[in-house]
């Protein structure tokens, strides 16, 4: 069995490349042109070109320090690029609305507010009205079938449902991509396995195009349409190595031969990375 991969160089490229490299044929959420960054003088991104698609699970995976958490603050809007362009839907970062979920859910969430005000909090500094918000959030607890007591306070909630929270208010405002960076790096297998299937309901559910970095390599590929392996610095990425086995992605899928090979060349790939 042979694992399908595109292969996208870092090199200039014209904006329209092959519907392969788009993601089989979706069209583009992010447009990455020629992006370039770097720090004190060290080149982390020369020219980087890349396209995410619409309606997928991106992950990122690659060497530590290699620029992961970078690409996602930059492609979303949170970190300054020296050079390049990024679009999302065709326009720019600022125009567009995104979420973004932080590692550490201890440090993003107010303490001093409830869980159901935290999540509420996007859309108050917006002035949207309270029944509208009210609105919005009964409708993602029914879609997404939480249930959650969401006066309480963030403290007073395992990890698991704390990072869930934060996925909530970051989902609020309805973004058109969701950024993640290590979402379940803070949790224990239990947890890691509840956010997990907690994303998959929400992807399943609505399609939301997310770019997530994973540092798990099992991690990385089992929720996600392609995996982006990326190289160490000056990065690019080496290889999109699809993964496309069947949702809803169970726990039998870890045993599937594709998932199998998958990780297999993926780990392949990323230690003659290493070895360089
Ligand atoms: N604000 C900064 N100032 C200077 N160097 C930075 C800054 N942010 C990141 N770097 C450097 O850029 C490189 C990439 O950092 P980044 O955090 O993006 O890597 P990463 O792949 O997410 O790492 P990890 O696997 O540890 O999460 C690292 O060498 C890091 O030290
Ligand atoms: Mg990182």
């Amino acid at each position: 069995m042979s694992v399908q991969t595109v292969p996208i160089s870092s090199a200039p490229q014209p904006v329209s490349v092959s519907q392969e490299s788009r993601g089989g044929g979706s069209t583009p959420c992010i447009s990455v042109e020629g992006l370039c960054k770097s720090f004190g003088g060290q080149v982390l991104y020369d020219d980087l070109w890349l396209q995410i698609p619409d309606r997928q699970i991106t992950s990122v995976f690659g060497p530590n320090g290699c620029g992961k958490s970078t690409l996602i603050n930059m492609v979303s809007g949170l970190l300054p690029f020296d050079g390049g362009k990024v679009f999302i839907n065709g326009r720019s970062i600022r125009e567009a609305r995104i979420g973004y979920v932080f590692q550490n859910y201890r440090d993003s969430m107010f303490p001093w507010m409830s869980a159901y005000d935290n999540i509420a909090y996007p859309l108050k500094v917006k002035g949207v009205p309270r029944r509208d918000i009210n609105e919005r959030i009964e409708k993602m607890l029914t879609t997404f079938d939480i249930k959650l007591e969401l006066r309480r306070f963030p403290y007073s909630f395992s990890g698991g449902q704390q990072q869930l929270i934060s996925i909530l208010r970051a989902l609020v405002a309805e973004p058109e991509v969701l950024f993640l960076d290590e979402p379940f790096s803070a949790l224990d297998f239990e947890m890691t396995l509840f956010v997990r299937d907690k994303l998959q309901q929400i992807f399943l559910a609505t399609a939301l195009p997310m770019l997530m970095v994973v540092h798990n390599l099992e991690e990385a590929i089992f929720l996600a349409d392609q995996v982006l392996l990326l190289s160490k610095r000056p990065t690019r990425v080496v290889e999109t190595v699809r993964f496309a086995a069947m949702r809803p992605r169970l726990p039998e899928t870890l045993s599937d031969p594709i998932f199998i090979e998958t990780h297999r060349h993926c780990l392949d790939v990323f230690r003659q990375e290493v070895r360089k």
